[in-house]
């Protein structure tokens, strides 16, 4: 019998997120033989398909079911055949808020021989982590419209910011800080315009500041971090924002280091009340779909996410270290299963 037994729910989605989730089983599978571990998987089938077929996008059943799980991993949902919004509002939001995942984990890692943008930059230069707050702000639906389609429409988005939400992203941020060997903390926000929401943020990462003497602070308009993480990525080691901003940043983020291929994230619940999700960062990539193109990478790096957050942290060093002598060696083009195969074998040893 396996020492240890996780219980994956496994909702690979659409377009590319099943080939890039496969990759990501198989690498699993490999490092569940290495550590004993038993992986019960469970697929759902959520995403544009079944939603094409039943109308249905995540029913509280099956949400409840995945509420069952010790951790998910997502490929990608979305197709330009279903409205914009009905599943990342349905489906992905639904899942972030409902089991809690109030950290969006987003490391931006500039691996030794992959290509950046950036001129005469070095992976010493690029080598951050951004927590991006995940169950309030801009992105939990409050507002609403009127006079909808008539010259007289009005908009309404509100951005919702509590003590107790702020508080708890900052807190698991300069958590993750202090285990860092920079330990530097940087709020990103945008308090000289968004004053309300902007205070309440930098009062409380004053606050939190004291429990964690070792750790230096500072701060960036949202605006200039993005010019930073162009001219002097540097600067950054932990940044803490909220949902929009880190959005928004996280994909400069990927862009830097080396594209969207290989950014890797976590849904976290850091309270273990329900299961946290990992996913790539990128989306269904409906373009190159079905044809063996995508780069699995972000998806096998999200999986050594996953353990990580189930206690597993030395295998999860150690897919990070196959994916990273993987990169270096890397020339000419592989399919998806070339490259999950080619990391597999490196995991195995
Ligand atoms: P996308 O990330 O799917 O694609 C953007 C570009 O990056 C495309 O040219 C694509 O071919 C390329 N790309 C993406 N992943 C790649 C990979 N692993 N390897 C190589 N190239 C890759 O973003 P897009 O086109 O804006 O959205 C497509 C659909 O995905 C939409 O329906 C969108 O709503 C959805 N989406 C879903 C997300 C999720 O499930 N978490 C996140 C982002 C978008
Ligand atoms: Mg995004």
């Amino acid at each position: 019998m396996a020492s240890r037994n996780i219980r994956l729910a496994v909702v690979a989605g659409d377009g590319i997120g099943p080939e890039v989730v496969a990759e990501g089983l198989k690498v699993l599978d490999v490092i569940a033989g290495q550590y004993d571990l038993a992986i019960e998987k469970t697929s759902y089938d959520l995403g544009a398909a079944r939603w094409h077929r039943t109308g249905e996008v995540l029913p509280d059943s099956v949400l409840e079911e995945i509420r069952g799980q010790d951790a998910i991993l997502l490929g990608a949902v979305g197709d330009p055949t279903v409205p914009s919004g009905t599943l990342e509002r349905g489906l992905l939001l639904k899942l972030r808020f409902a089991l809690d995942h109030y950290v969006n984990l987003r490391p931006v890692k500039l691996f030794p021989g992959v290509e950046t943008p950036l001129a005469g930059v070095t992976p010493e230069d690029i080598d951050m982590i951004v927590v991006r707050e995940g169950t309030e702000g801009p992105y939990t639906g409050v507002g609403g419209v009127l006079r909808k389609g008539t010259p007289h429409e009005i908009a309404t988005q509100e951005s919702v910011n509590t003590a107790f939400g702020v508080e708890r992203v900052i807190r698991y941020a300069f958590q993750i800080a202090a285990s860092r060997p920079r330990r530097k903390l940087t709020l990103v926000h945008k308090d000289n315009v968004l004053t309300f929401a902007g205070e309440l943020y930098q009062r409380i990462l004053k606050q939190v500041a004291a429990e964690f003497p070792e750790v230096t602070t500072d701060y960036v308009h949202v605006d200039a971090a993005t010019m930073f993480f162009v001219n002097n990525p540097a600067r950054f080691d932990v940044i803490v924002t909220d949902n929009l901003f880190g959005d928004i940043i996280t994909d400069i983020g990927a862009a830097i280091a080396g594209g969207i291929g290989l950014a890797a994230s976590g849904n976290v619940n850091p309270d273990k009340t329900a299961p946290s999700m990992f996913e790539p960062v990128h989306g269904s990539a409906p373009d190159i779909a079905g044809q063996s193109k995508a780069d699995p990478t972000a998806t096998i790096l999200s999986v050594a996410m996953l353990l990580e957050h189930l206690g597993l942290p030395e295998a999860a060093r150690k897919i990070e270290h196959a994916v990273g002598a993987d990169l270096t060696e890397r020339s000419g083009a592989r399919s998806t299963q070339q490259i999950g195969d080619d990391i597999a074998k490196r995991v195995a040893g």
